[in-house]
């Protein structure tokens, strides 16, 4: 049997993104590979490129990567009550008029915040989008990471036992899921 990967991808490009950290530890504590996709790479969602001939490789890279993998895991950060246009992008990409490559898909949604709300609006908006999109989604445990500051330390380890416990809880139910 081929093994179980997951893909990742963290909706903040900001270099030291506690969204990108929180994958990180994930990554860390799940007992599968899982791989991270980087959303630079991706140019902004325009329709007219969706031709075989001008397709961006970076797009076609991508899709790939959702097909061979598993489950695909979301790390979002909130922008103004939302998720961020990475995250966006990324989803149209996709799910184009030609092709779906999330219905059905098994996916999680996760993210990390500054501030005290841990990302709950951005998250319950990327859960519309991906319900509407049929995405096979995983609705327990949520993973919301409040204060992410305070919960990460230096070296990208998380300092709160508390919060390590629930993450492990929710890769251990996702890797789960992605074997039904
Ligand atoms: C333009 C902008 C808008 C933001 N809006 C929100 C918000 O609506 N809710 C929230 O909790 N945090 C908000 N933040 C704070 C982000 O959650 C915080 O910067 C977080 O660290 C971003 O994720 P990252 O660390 O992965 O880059 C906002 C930050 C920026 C720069």
């Amino acid at each position: 049997m081929e093994e179980l990967r997951v893909l990742a991808i963290s909706g903040s490009l900001r270099k030291d993104s506690y969204n990108s950290i929180l994958l990180q530890c994930l990554k860390k504590i799940a007992n599968v590979p899982i791989d991270i996709f980087p959303l630079q790479e991706l140019p902004i969602f325009n329709e007219d490129l969706e031709t075989t001939e001008t397709l961006p490789e970076a797009v076609s890279q991508f899709r790939k990567e959702v097909l061979s993998h598993s489950g695909l895991l979301i790390a979002t950060p909130e922008y103004n009550w939302s998720i961020a246009s990475a995250t966006k992008n990324a989803i149209d990409w996709l799910s184009t008029n030609k092709d779906n490559f999330i219905t059905n898909k098994c996916m999680a949604i996760s993210g990390a915040s500054t501030g005290q709300f841990g990302t709950v609006r951005a998250q319950l908006h990327l859960r519309l989008i991906l319900t509407h999109l049929g995405a096979n989604l995983m609705n327990s445990p949520e993973l919301y990471i409040s204060r992410a500051q305070d919960i990460f330390d230096q070296n990208g380890d998380i300092t709160d036992d508390k919060v390590y416990v629930r993450m492990e809880k929710f890769i251990e139910t996702f890797i789960e899921w992605c074997t039904k």
